[in-house]
């Protein structure tokens, strides 16, 4: 085995991991992406939507309505200043004389411009006027005073007025009709401009209402976002409870249930450790007897077909063995546990070293080149010195079975205190080495006999510590290394 005192020749001078490598090699696990975004923002639409189809029907009607009031309120003015006109209209019949002609437009105060008109006598006998326009009907001959109605004229959609009146000079009590038409045109234009005015206010208020409204609803959600960014930052197996006074009031009840089934889930869990550790506990001696009566029973003369049998056995009872204790392993080492270690104040270098010298048996056995390079001094640690051996033995473990026959595997440690495992064995693979972490998660083609535990291990005792592991490749992109740092 070789031995270094001092790290100072290290091919790695810094191995502490560099701000931007610990994105994909950390064990911290990342932010656990899922859409949860698009929910919120579905939920957010079905808000606006339910908001804002109201309210752009309300829109609708009130343009309806408006167009409608309009016409009628700019009606109004323009019927009133007709009718004044065709009463000018009659008021001057008396003056014109008596040979009247058809066609006779003294009648006309100045300006009628585009008033047309036609007079009738009481049989709806035509007289005179600038034009010809419908017969009154019988219906207005009847009627006193001014009647109005909307028609078309010669294809041009007209206002018809007429208006009945007698005269006092001229054969006296006698009725004539007078028929006026005007074009609606400046009207319309009149009714379109109110229109304008009441429609393009109202628009604008919706599109204040929809602004406010949205930057209501974002800033509703926020305590939300706030909420899933919590979550989806946490790690894997952080089962605390949600901050309950984060979320809206609405949302509370449904943070408080999540908050009951974490619990339940964190009881379950337990439950099933406990479980799992206190079987191994039981079965540890009845595998260890197996384990001895097999290896005295295979001393024995036996026909060959019995020893191959024994054989196997004894290296099934030697797996189950090793299987259980790896399974104590980490029970002892898990958060829930009842740690019966105290935690001392150690050195790293030399628990490292020891555990190194431990393992050196095994690395002869493979024909590995085991090295230790210490840091040449005290690296003083406060910590559990069996749980530290467990994960210094598991790392060693590790790169001395990956590893092929005629490797090499280092420890180093350094000041920080920071310990790495380095081989120049296969390697993980990038996308594997947070899986490696997980319970009986094993890489598939090894060819070699575990559990799947080691680095479950590990990963139990460096949280324990508060420490950091970094996976990453050894010298020059080859190997694997793994670097604990307990500095943070
Ligand atoms: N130094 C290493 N070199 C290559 N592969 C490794 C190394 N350490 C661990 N692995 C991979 O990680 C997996 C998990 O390791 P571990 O938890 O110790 O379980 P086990 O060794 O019992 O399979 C192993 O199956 C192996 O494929
Ligand atoms: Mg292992």
């Amino acid at each position: 085995m070789r031995m270094e005192a001092s790290g100072h020749n290290s091919p790695h001078p810094n191995p502490l991991p560099r701000a931007g490598e610990e994105a994909n090699e950390s064990l911290t696990r990342g932010p656990n992406r899922i859409d949860e975004e698009e929910d919120i923002l579905s939920l957010r639409h079905h808000l606006v939507n339910w908001l804002f189809t109201p309210l752009y029907l309300l829109l609708l009607f009130s343009t309806v309505t408006g167009y409608i009031a309009a016409l009628k309120l700019s009606n109004q003015p323009y019927d009133l200043v007709l009718t004044e006109r065709a009463r000018l209209i009659a008021s001057r019949f008396d003056l014109i004389p008596e040979d009247i002609t058809p066609g006779h437009t003294d009648l006309l105060p100045d300006a009628v411009g585009h008033l047309t008109f036609t007079l009738f006598d009481a049989n709806a006998t035509p007289l005179l006027g600038n034009a010809t326009l419908p017969r009154p009907r019988p219906l207005d001959l009847a009627a006193e005073g001014p009647r109005l109605r909307s028609t078309s004229v010669g294809g041009e959609k007209v206002r018809l007025l007429t208006l009945r009146f007698h005269t006092t000079r001229r054969t006296p009590g006698s009725a004539y009709v007078l028929v006026m038409a005007e074009p609606v045109k400046d009207r319309l234009f009149l009714g379109r401009s109110i229109l304008g005015n009441i429609v393009i206010p109202q628009f604008i208020f919706i599109l204040i209402a929809g602004f406010a409204v949205w930057i209501g609803l974002k800033r509703g959600f926020e305590p939300l976002e706030k909420l899933r960014r919590a979550v989806s930052q946490r790690r894997g197996d952080d089962l605390s409870p949600l901050d309950e006074a984060m979320a809206p009031g609405e949302v509370r009840p449904l943070i408080h249930e999540v908050n009951a089934l974490i619990e339940r889930l964190k009881a379950m869990m337990e439950q099933q450790k406990r479980f799992v550790a206190n079987a191994a506990h039981q079965l540890r001696t009845p595998f260890a007897g197996l384990r001895a009566q097999a290896e005295l029973a295979r001393r024995e003369e036996v026909p060959p077909a019995v020893r191959t049998a024994l054989e196997g056995i004894c290296e099934g009872a030697g797996r189950c063995s090793r299987l259980v204790t790896q399974l104590l392993t980490l029970a002892r080492n898990e958060p829930e546990a009842r740690h019966e270690e105290a935690m001392i104040d150690l050195d790293l270098n030399r628990i490292a070293q020891e555990t190194a010298m431990d393992w050196a048996p095994e690395a002869v056995r493979k024909d590995i080149d085991l090295g230790f390079e210490g840091a040449g001094m005290e690296l003083p640690l406060h910590g559990y010195e069996g749980a530290l051996r467990d994960l210094i033995g598991n790392l060693l473990d590790n790169a001395i079975r990956y590893t092929p026959r005629g490797g090499r595997v280092t420890l180093r440690t350094g000041p920080g205190p920071w310990l790495r495992v380095e081989d120049d064995g296969p390697g993980i693979l990038p996308e594997e080495r947070e899986k490696v972490f997980d319970r009986f998660y094993r890489v598939a083609g090894s060819g070699q006999p575990g559990s799947g535990l080691g680095l479950a291990i590990v990963h139990e005792v460096a949280q324990r510590h508060r420490a950091r592991i970094v996976v990453e490749s050894g010298e020059g992109g080859r190997g694997t290394a793994f670097l604990v740092n307990f500095g943070r």
